[in-house]
């Protein structure tokens, strides 16, 4: 009889990835933070996901955590005078704006499908930003559904001269992907090739 362990390591260290090479190769951690805790089995015949308790047979978590890291996005910009509120700081409708752009490009990227903002969940402005700041957006997929992705967008406050980087504004966002009707439809990253399949 085959046995299957699965272990759950949680890390607490925030940007911190879990290697399966420190542990024989047993197990694979998405990044802390991606909600949708998908662990691969010891026999790597499939994927498994804590959260939402869909298996992946045929797929490892290493599909998942490629494209959680490739479809990751930085986008950098300069605080213009246009961009500010009466105090000269960056007006909120402005951030919220860059905001959606940055996560559609991330949902984008990690389903290579037609996507749509289907929720803006609380978004915590938490330091101004000054007029001519660098602003760094950084946004990536947190949670998988089956037709939805959740993304977290954070924005970074940078001053020209001093440097360094602050967490000045953060969402979550969702977005769902669609198909030529605009209604709903699975990702495609729950598919299993034909090569996967055999
Ligand atoms: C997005 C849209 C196609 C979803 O259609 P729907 O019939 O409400 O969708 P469903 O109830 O079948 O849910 C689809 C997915 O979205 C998720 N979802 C729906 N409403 C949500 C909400 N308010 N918050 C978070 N997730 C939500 C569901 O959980 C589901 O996820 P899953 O498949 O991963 O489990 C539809 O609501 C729509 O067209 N909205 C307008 C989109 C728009 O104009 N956006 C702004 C411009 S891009």
């Amino acid at each position: 009889m085959q046995m299957i362990i699965i272990i759950i390591i949680k890390s607490t260290t925030p940007g911190v990835t879990f290697s399966g090479s420190t542990l024989s190769g047993a197990i694979q951690m998405l990044e802390p933070g991606l909600d949708c805790g998908l662990a691969v089995t010891s026999n790597g015949h499939g994927a498994h996901c804590y959260n939402c308790r869909r298996s992946e047979p045929g797929k490892s978590v290493n599909d998942f955590q490629q494209r959680v890291e490739l479809s990751t996005t930085r986008v950098t910009k300069l605080v213009f005078p246009h961009d500010t509120n009466h105090i000269r700081t960056l007006y909120g409708g402005t951030a919220m704006q860059w905001m959606d752009e940055v996560g559609f490009l991330v949902a984008t990227r990690f389903s290579r499908q037609k996507v749509v903002t289907v929720s803006i969940d609380r978004v915590d402005f938490k330091v101004p930003i000054p007029e001519g700041s660098i602003v760094e957006l950084v946004g990536k997929v947190i949670r998988v559904g089956n037709t939805s992705m959740t993304t977290r967008v954070q924005i970074f406050r940078e001053n020209m001269f001093a440097g360094g980087q602050q967490l000045a504004v953060s969402a979550e966002m969702v977005f769902v992907a669609v198909g030529e009707d605009n209604k709903p439809t699975p990702l495609s990253v729950h598919q299993t090739t034909p090569a996967e399949q055999s």
